[in-house]
């Protein structure tokens, strides 16, 4: 694992806000520290999805960075993260990563942290999926994304719906190599 134990968590304005919120929580709790993005459009879905305000949403992370405001650290790829979640990651900004479009911080982290080949993992959360979605996703992938979509298994015996955060949030986690217990793993 890298020396730097921080990692980059953007949030974007997709369903499933949750995800990202778990994810802030998890990585508290795991000694990591995180530099939040988030959209304007994530800072909405917290209050039409959850009964979090966007202020204690803000303070599970390590810092938290103006989605507007290109003079931060994070627009360069000399910020030093263990890379990059997007969780969840709309189509908007999919699109934006996929044909380098950053004109918001969050697009601009990714861009960063494509091309200093750190890992980024994004979580994109649509249903169905045009096949402009579809290419995006593709382009991304080839240029060694992970794309991780907001679709948990059901094979551990989900109880209630934390548990299914959890296994997605836990699988974004195994990207970076950062042990958790966030789900039961599949032993045969
Ligand atoms: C209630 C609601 C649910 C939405 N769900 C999704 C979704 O699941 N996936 C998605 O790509 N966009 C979804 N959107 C649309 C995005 O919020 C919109 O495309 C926005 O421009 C995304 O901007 P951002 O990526 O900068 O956050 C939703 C919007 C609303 C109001």
């Amino acid at each position: 694992m890298a020396d730097h134990q921080r990692l980059i968590v953007g949030l974007s304005g997709a369903s499933g806000i949750v995800y990202g919120i778990r994810m802030l929580e998890a990585v508290r709790d795991l000694g990591i520290e995180s530099d939040l993005i988030m959209t304007d459009m994530a800072g909405k879905m917290i209050g039409i999805e959850t009964a979090w305000n966007e202020d204690d949403v803000i303070r599970l992370a390590s810092r938290c960075h103006d989605s507007f405001d290109f003079t931060s650290p994070l627009a360069s790829g000399g910020y030093n993260s263990l890379g990059m979640v997007v969780i969840p990651c709309s189509m908007k900004t999919i699109a934006g990563i996929a044909t380098g479009f950053a004109d918001n911080l969050l697009l601009r982290a990714a861009d960063c942290t494509l091309k200093e080949r750190r890992p980024l993992v994004l979580v994109p959360r649509e249903t169905p999926l045009n096949t402009i979605q579809l290419r995006n996703m593709y382009h991304l992938s080839q240029a060694g994304v992970t794309i991780l979509p907001a679709a948990p298994g059901f094979y551990h015996r989900p109880e209630k719906i934390d548990d299914l955060v959890d296994h997605i949030v836990g699988k974004a986690l195994d990207i970076f190599g950062i042990e958790h217990h966030l789900y039961r793993r599949w032993n045969g």
